[in-house]
């Protein structure tokens, strides 16, 4: 198979966000994490209430965003912790300064001290070793962004290790259902854009997790696309949506014609109504609390 020099669309932030943004419009994201938000996260809210009761938890809760985009479902997460932490101090690990900006102007929310780093993942985690920094946190969420932070293993092993004893981790990545998972796996052409921490899945996920001896639970959440506009070469939105879905820059103009036509054909049997897929993320929850429990998750649709 012939390999094409793809520019992923990761090495142009701005380019990155306008595809992202498209996505959230045309999928009906925001609401639809933020109902989840409402109706699963608070339970969650509750159980860390629960165990905060437990001795040698601190105040203010300290909670961490990895890859936090615009923020707008971080919010959510946090106003269902703020009726039983009044006070949270909430650390942003996010290395694209459109995103931040966004995030401070419309994502903030009062009571809540925030502590913005702007830099990746990974360069958060140096720094955190040269100054030694060794805060805990009590929540931590990383939503849709694990593709991009190297290892996932070691990822979600750092993740825990800077959890409180009784704190929570929060993930949001594709469920092997959906079809953002299985246009990488149908269109091995694609790779070449991809880093290898791009094919993870929700399945990786709570692997890694129950590796380390904690049980997973995990809640499948369906967003309904709508690609039609990836139909119409002449649709801006639409050239956005499948690059966002190909992971490539400028994919209508710069892939070969038949692949072009291959990857709308999927996309097309995946916009009809009886598709079961759309576009699936799971949600892994796992608390930092190990038990000899085996990992099962539990499935619910949205
Ligand atoms: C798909 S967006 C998700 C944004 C947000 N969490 C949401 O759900 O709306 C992925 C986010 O990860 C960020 N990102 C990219 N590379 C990263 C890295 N190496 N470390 C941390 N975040 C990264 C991007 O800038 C972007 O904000």
């Amino acid at each position: 198979m012939a390999t094409h020099a793809w520019t992923s669309i990761c090495q142009n932030f701005v380019h990155y966000k306008r595809c992202y943004d498209v996505f959230e419009k045309r999928s009906g994201k925001i609401d639809l994490y933020n109902n989840w938000a409402k109706e699963e996260f608070s339970r969650v809210a509750e159980d860390i209430c629960g165990r905060r009761r437990n001795p040698g938890i601190r105040n203010p809760i300290c909670t961490l965003g990895i890859g936090s985009g615009k923020g707008s479902f971080e919010m959510a997460l946090l106003k269902q912790l703020q009726p039983n932490f009044p006070s949270i101090h909430h650390t942003v690990v996010e290395p694209c300064e459109e995103f931040i900006s966004h995030y401070k102007l419309h994502s903030v929310l009062e009571n809540v001290q925030y502590d913005w780093q702007l830099k990746t993942f990974q360069q958060y985690m140096q720094d955190q070793e040269c100054t030694s920094n060794g805060r805990k946190f009590d929540f931590i969420s990383a939503v849709n962004s694990l593709y991009y932070t190297g290892n996932v293993k070691e990822t979600i092993r750092s993740l825990i290790d800077q959890l409180t004893e009784s704190g929570y981790l929060l993930v949001v990545v594709r469920s092997e259902k959906g079809a953002g998972f299985r246009i990488i796996v149908n269109f091995p052409e694609l790779h070449p854009a991809f880093k290898p921490s791009y094919f993870i899945s929700s399945k990786t996920v709570s692997k890694a997790i129950a590796e380390m001896g904690l049980t997973a639970k995990v809640n499948s959440v369906r967003t309904n696309v709508d690609f039609s506009c990836v139909f119409d070469d002449n649709d801006a939105e639409g050239d956005d949506l499948l690059d966002l879905f190909t992971g490539v820059m400028d994919f209508r103009r710069t892939a070969p014609e038949s692949l072009v036509e291959r990857v709308l054909k999927f996309l097309r049997q995946e916009s009809t109504p009886d598709s079961e897929s759309a576009s699936a993320t799971d949600v892994v929850n796992t608390s930092a609390t190990r038990t000899n429990t085996s990992a099962t998750p539990t499935t619910s649709n949205v």
